[in-house]
């Protein structure tokens, strides 16, 4: 079954009114929490979020959060740009976290997704002096993109500059950039979109940081270019260093070197380590997820999965 199909099929659906969210202070089910048409993060963007990821492993019978702490941390700063608080602490929130997983009963893998966005049901562009919300909602989920190669389009669209909004931030609106460069990319068969800044340079996909690997050494975009600093780009990094002995520069990249480079990868929360096998029609290497990739690969799957005890302080067992 297609993932659209599984995500619309009665069951899906069922499951999702029925599961256990956090919104505004309490547990309820999904079904019963609502929005009014007028709320002003619906109309005017003015949302953050975070994407966090839970690895079910079957040996243990266990479910594996990563880096939960990380990402409420990340969301507290960025909630703040746009002038909204997590309205409890990072471990306040884990441990809700951990009783909807629970509630949920996932022997899967899964995503969860916290929310702060303002909730006021009025007119009016600003951020100030509007009342926030704050959810957590949770669903399975396997691959966001192919794990096996991918092939990529450099988008028509820039990346959003840090002078019109905070491409850091992880705000809902600016999201309207990932959506149109991603449908670009799929609607012309391509599996995702790399994202150029206003100056050409490579920033990052739509929804995952790039890397890429020339003669041995692994270069990646600087938060300067418009990147989201992604929580698993610090994670491959790390890896690559300690685990591969690799060096690891951030710099600017420049478009001809994706088609120059001997691997690519995206990696993210939901994209994980997605080799890139072709960009804009040029094959990558020799076409295939290359060497490097694929042991920075199985490095990130061995940690997550809870199978590489050296990062065990990276997840935290939620039965
Ligand atoms: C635009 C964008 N870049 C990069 C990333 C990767 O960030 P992280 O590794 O923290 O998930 C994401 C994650 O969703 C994203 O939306």
């Amino acid at each position: 079954m297609t993932q659209t199909a599984a995500a619309t099929s009665p069951d899906a659906v069922t499951r999702r009114e029925t599961s256990w969210i956090w919104f505004d202070g309490r547990t309820c089910q999904y079904g019963d929490a609502k929005v009014g048409l007028l709320t002003h993060g619906l109309n005017y963007g003015t949302g953050v979020f975070e994407g966090i990821r839970a690895y079910w492993n079957a040996e243990r019978e266990q479910l594996y959060t990563l880096r939960m702490p990380e990402h409420y941390d990340r969301m507290r700063v960025n909630a703040r740009i746009l002038q909204m608080e997590l309205p409890l602490s990072t471990t306040e929130l884990c441990v809700i976290t951990n009783d909807l997983l629970r509630r949920n009963l996932y022997r899967e893998d899964v995503y969860i997704r916290p929310l702060v966005f303002k909730s006021a049901e009025i007119i009016g562009v600003k951020l100030h002096d509007v009342p926030e919300s704050f959810s957590i909602c949770t669903a399975p989920m396997g691959d966001y993109v192919g794990t096996g190669g991918i092939r990529c389009l450099v988008s028509s669209w820039r990346r959003i500059d840090d002078t019109m909004a905070p491409a850091r931030a992880k705000c809902t609106g600016i999201y309207v950039n990932s959506a149109l460069a991603k449908s670009e990319a799929l609607q012309a068969g391509f599996d995702e979109a790399i994202l150029l800044t206003m100056d050409g340079h490579v920033s990052e996909g739509s929804a995952e940081n790039i890397f890429i690997i020339r003669g041995g050494t692994i270069h990646t975009p600087p938060p300067a270019d418009n990147i989201l600093e992604g929580i698993t780009r610090q994670a491959v990094m790390h890896l690559a260093r300690e685990e591969l002995g690799l060096d690891v520069v951030e710099r600017s990249i420049d478009r001809s070197e994706l088609y120059a480079a001997d691997e690519v990868f995206l990696c993210g929360t939901g994209a994980q380590v997605a080799p890139v096998i072709d960009i804009d029609r040029r094959r990558i290497g020799d076409g295939e997820p290359g060497p490097l990739t694929l042991r920075i690969q199985d490095l990130y799957n061995a940690v997550v999965s809870g199978r590489n005890d050296k990062y065990a302080e990276w997840l935290s067992a939620v039965y």
